[in-house]
């Protein structure tokens, strides 16, 4: 089941979260900062033993003083116009991070806009791309929640949903 809703990630009580990283994995702005600052320090100091992380790939972290049992972070690409492989290296942030949940037994994920804060992606791209993958998934899971940050996200994710129903 896909849940479209307008929500702060850092406060939802699900298996696990997915964090718009950056390579180093040890916090940063957006979605990132809230992320870092609601977990703790410890969150940094776990990912740490990481030593970074590829665009498109994900790892696994405890979720700490989240609600969350686990933060899955991952790193979203960099829009540069479309023309270096932005789409498939989105689609692979977020198929990684379901692989990585389902190894983990995770039953209900939520996801932010992945980059389209920094990063600058264009946000009904983008929501295709992770409406796509979350389809894909929807079987495999119990809940799978765009946690949409703004009312023009929920909008957007909404209609680009209807479209692929
Ligand atoms: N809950 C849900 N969504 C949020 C929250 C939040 N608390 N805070 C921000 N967002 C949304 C933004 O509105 C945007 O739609 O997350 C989406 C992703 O934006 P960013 O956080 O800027 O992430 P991204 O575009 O992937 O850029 C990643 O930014 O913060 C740095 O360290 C991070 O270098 C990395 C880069």
């Amino acid at each position: 089941m896909i849940e479209i809703l307008q929500a702060d990630i850092t406060t939802l009580p699900v298996d696990a979260i997915v964090n718009a990283a950056n390579h180093s994995l040890l916090g940063g702005g957006g979605v990132d900062g809230a992320i870092h600052r609601a977990a703790g320090p410890e969150l940094k100091q776990y990912n740490q033993t990481h030593g970074g992380c590829p665009t498109g790939e994900a790892r696994l972290s405890p979720g700490f003083k989240l609600p969350a049992k686990y933060v899955i972070s991952t790193v979203g690409p960099v829009w540069y116009g479309g023309e270096r492989g932005e789409a498939a290296l989105l689609d692979s942030a977020y198929r990684n991070s379901f692989i990585l949940a389902l190894q983990h037994d995770i039953k209900s994920i939520a996801f932010p806009a992945i980059s389209t804060g920094v990063y600058a992606y264009p946000k009904e791209m983008a929501a295709r791309t992770a409406l796509a993958v979350m389809k894909e998934y929807e079987s495999k899971f119990e809940r799978i929640i765009a946690a949409c940050h703004t009312r023009e996200d929920v909008d957007i994710y909404e209609s680009v949903l209807a479209k692929l129903s």
